[in-house]
C-alpha cells in the first residue's frame, strides 16, 4: 500500500511507545478501602475474595505490606454490630467507636499515613440508610446533616487526614467544612462524593458491611445511573461549599463523568472503583476467564486516562505490588 502515514510506526518497540504514552499509573495514584471489624480473627467476605473484615491485627498486617508497596492511603469502613444500630446512627460520632479508636491506633504506629474515614450513617442505621429515616420512610435531609456534622469532627479529633462524606445529603460538605472549622480541624480535608450514583454495584460491599437498606432503596439521594449533567451540577455546589477533592462513583462503567467532571473543575478527581468492579474482575479472573494482573491494571490505567488523579480500589496493594 501506498501510506503516508502509518501510525504503526509509532507503536514499534517499547522504548518508542513509551514516548508517546499520556497516562501512567503509579502506586501514588491508589487510595486502599479496608474492612474492619471488632473480633478477634479476620473474616472473609464471601462476594469479595481477597477481601475481608480485618481484626486489629490483620489491619495492621495489610497496612504494613500496603506500605511496603507504596500505598500510603486508606479509607476504614466498620462493620458495625447489630445491635449497636440506631434509627439516629449515633454510634458514628461515638469517641470511643471502632473508627475512632482505629484511627488513633494507626496514627500512634505510623504518624504519615493518610487515613480517609466515610461520612454517612450506613453502618450504624438500624434502617441501612445513609440518613435518617423519617416513619414515612423520608430520608430526612436537613436532620442527618447535623448528625453528619457530629461525625465528621469525631473522626477528626481522633486523627482522620481527609473526611470523605459518601451520603449525598444536600448541603452537607458545606456543614462538615464549617463545623470542621469551627472545632478547629481547619487542616481536615473534605474530599466529596460529589458524584455517587444509585448504583447495584455497592452490593457486595453492603454483605461486607451487613448495611443493605432494609426498606426501599437510595434513589432519593444517591444519582439517577442515566444523567450525567446532574453531576455537574453537584460538582459546582461541592466547590462552592468547599470541598477539597471530588469523587465519581462508581468508577469503570461511568467514565464518561470522570472526563466531564475533570474538564469542569480545578480540583482533584477521584475515582471509586467500587465492590461491584472488583467482585467482576475477580469472579472472571477466578475462572481462568480473565488474566487477573493485566486487567486490572488496565482498568485502572483507564481510569486514570479518563481524568481521574487518584483511585479508591481494593486491587490498590496488589496493583501497587504489580507496579
Ligand atoms: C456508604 C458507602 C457505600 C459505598 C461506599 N460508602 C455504599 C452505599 O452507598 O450503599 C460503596 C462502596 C463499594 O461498593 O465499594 N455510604
Amino acid at each position: 500500500m501506498d501510506l503516508v502515514q502509518r501510525p504503526r510506526r509509532n507503536r514499534k518497540s517499547e522504548t518508542i511507545r513509551s514516548y508517546h504514552r499520556e497516562t501512567w499509573l503509579a502506586p501514588q495514584h491508589l487510595i486502599y478501602p479496608l474492612f474492619i471489624h471488632d473480633k478477634k480473627d479476620d473474616e472473609a467476605i464471601g462476594s469479595m475474595p481477597g477481601c475481608s473484615r480485618l481484626s486489629a491485627d490483620g489491619l495492621a498486617k495489610e497496612i504494613e505490606a500496603s506500605l511496603a508497596v507504596g500505598v500510603k492511603s486508606f479509607v476504614l469502613f466498620p462493620a458495625t454490630p447489630e445491635d449497636v444500630k440506631t434509627s439516629l446512627g449515633e454510634e458514628s460520632y461515638n469517641p470511643d467507636g471502632l473508627v475512632q479508636r482505629t484511627l488513633r491506633a494507626l496514627k500512634t504506629r505510623w504518624p504519615d499515613i493518610t487515613l480517609v474515614t466515610d461520612v454517612a450513617l450506613d453502618p450504624y442505621s438500624s434502617d441501612g440508610h445513609d440518613g435518617i429515616v423519617d416513619e414515612d420512610g423520608t430520608i430526612l435531609n436537613d436532620e442527618t446533616v447535623e448528625v453528619l456534622c457530629r461525625q465528621a469532627v469525631s473522626q477528626a479529633r481522633a486523627g482522620a487526614d481527609i473526611i470523605a462524606p459518601s451520603d449525598m445529603m444536600d448541603g452537607r460538605v458545606g456543614a462538615i467544612r464549617e463545623t470542621l472549622d469551627g472545632a478547629g480541624f481547619t487542616e481536615v480535608s473534605i474530599l466529596s462524593y460529589t458524584a455517587k450514583y444509585a448504583s447495584a454495584f455497592y452490593g457486595p460491599f453492603r454483605d461486607a458491611l451487613d448495611s443493605a437498606p432494609k426498606h426501599g432503596d437510595k434513589k432519593t439521594y444517591q444519582m439517577d445511573p442515566a444523567n450525567a449533567r446532574e453531576g455537574l451540577r453537584e460538582l459546582f455546589l461541592d466547590e462552592e461549599e468547599g470541598a477539597d477533592m471530588v469523587m465519581v462513583k462508581p468508577a469503570g462503567p461511568y467514565l464518561d463523568v470522570i472526563a466531564l467532571l475533570s474538564d469542569e473543575t480545578t480540583l482533584p478527581v477521584a475515582a471509586y472503583q467500587v465492590s461491584g468492579e472488583y467482585a467482576m474482575l475477580k469472579a472472571a479472573c477466578q475462572n481462568g476467564w480473565l488474566s487477573e494482573e493485566q486487567v486490572v491494571l488496565e482498568s485502572l490505567m483507564a481510569i486514570r486516562r479518563a481524568g481521574a488523579d487518584v483511585i479508591l480500589t481494593y486491587y490498590a496493594r496488589q496493583a501497587a505490588a504489580w507496579l
